[in-house]
């Protein structure tokens, strides 16, 4: 179970498990009892978009999400076929391209469903997005049926296929904003009568796991595909879940450091003890924050080599980080593990997952894995051993 994931470029690498992908599509589709659309914006938050997205599709998942055009571009060019949305409106120059590659835009004003409707050669379905909370984008709900009427006033252009909104404390199910915007939304749906559109959809990954009354026609699942817990309100519906990710790297150099001493930019650790000190080539600019190696004794703020959790002393630096061995024998080369688990000597599972750099970090697990950088090659597997 210990680490074997390097290429030859570097000794770092993000390993993707894309039959845990698979594994939790087909988990989320199973707890929400509804399809399920796969979440790739961000390179697939970190992960690489085009592969998750054919391990999504091949788990059961039915379409795909993203954000920004060239996202969904990238999809069309790895040869996926699915339909993809694209949240949020975007700039007029995408158009074009959005339209050529028949992603599906998210609606929210008359003025794009117009810059749409001046563009479209063919009918082009759209999602239209309402604001029932969030605050983010979307339509109010009081102007939402004038935004309708506008758009079935560009048919046959364009045609009205769903109508969404998004949860902004689905991680926390009883918060009582929940209700309150799915009351706004069921509201609007009542005043839509028979006119609504025909697809609904509203929940994201801790809704698909936690709330029934956001499970309508699919769910979009982003976080909980990819094998991490949406937050510590819903962690208890995460079993289920495999991690997809591992990151881990090698030993490239060691040395004994005399008790007194200090490690790293600014001299912030000082050992206590003789010791050996493994230096690991990865650094903030790879994406682990700096801050991990100053916040000791929290699970995350080490990493793991031999089976054994060991602390990253100092700082973390731009392209390396330093870890306490003590006076383990440990060698060059050497599997380190950052993200995913290794056996301890005494045959245990140890592991270390983008949670717990999220809460040593007081962050969330969404912000590791899209914060891991282009500079780690990402290595798809068919299944990795966590
Ligand atoms: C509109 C929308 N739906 C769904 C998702 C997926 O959320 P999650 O990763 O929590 O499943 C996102 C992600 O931010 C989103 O912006």
């Amino acid at each position: 179970m210990t680490a074997s994931a390097t290429d030859d470029r570097r000794w770092c690498t993000a390993t993707i498990d894309l039959d845990a992908i698979r594994h939790n599509v087909a988990t989320i589709a199973g707890a929400s009892g509804t399809d399920v659309w796969a979440v790739v914006k961000a390179d697939g938050y970190g992960h690489g978009a085009a592969a998750v997205a054919r391990a999504a599709l091949d788990g059961g998942a039915v379409g795909l999400c993203v954000a920004l055009v060239h996202e969904g571009v990238e999809l069309r060019r790895a040869g996926l076929d699915a339909p993809v949305l694209v949240f949020g409106e975007q700039p007029v120059s995408q158009l074009d391209d959005l339209i050529a590659n028949r992603l599906t835009p998210t609606v929210f004003s008359p003025a794009y469903a117009a810059a749409l409707a001046e563009r479209s050669t063919e009918p082009l379905g759209v999602h239209v997005n309402v604001d029932t909370g969030m605050q983010r984008v979307g339509v109010a709900p009081d102007a939402a049926p004038g935004l309708l009427a506008a758009l079935r006033s560009h048919a046959p252009r364009l045609s009205i296929e769903a109508i969404y909104t998004h949860l902004a404390c689905a991680d926390e199910p009883d918060h009582p904003a929940n209700r309150e915007q799915l009351t706004r939304f069921d509201d609007l749906l009542d005043e839509l009568g028979s006119t609504a559109p025909p697809i609904i959809h509203v929940g994201n990954s801790a809704a698909a796991l936690a709330i029934p009354s956001a499970r309508r026609s699919f769910v979009r699942a982003g976080i909980a595909m990819y094998g991490i817990s949406p937050g510590p309100g819903v962690d208890h519906l995460c079993g289920g879940l495999r991690p997809v990710m591992r990151l881990s790297a090698r030993v490239a150099h060691v040395k004994p450091v005399a008790a007194g001493s200090h490690v790293a930019y600014g001299w912030r650790h000082r050992f206590e003890r003789d010791t050996t000190i493994a230096t690991v080539p990865v650094g903030y600019a790879d994406g682990v924050p700096r801050r991990l190696g100053t916040l000791p004794d929290q699970v995350g703020s080490d990493v793991l080599i031999g089976g054994r959790r060991r602390p990253i002393v100092g700082v973390v630096t731009m392209d390396q980080l330093m870890v306490d061995c003590g006076d383990h024998d440990i060698r060059v080369g050497d599997d380190v593990t950052l993200i995913g688990a290794q056996t301890a000597p005494d045959g245990s599972t140890v592991r270390i997952r983008a949670e717990d750099w999220a809460a040593a970090l007081d962050t969330i697990g969404y912000e590791i894995v899209c914060g891991i950088s282009s500079r780690i090659p990402r290595v798809p597997r068919r299944s990795i051993d966590h």
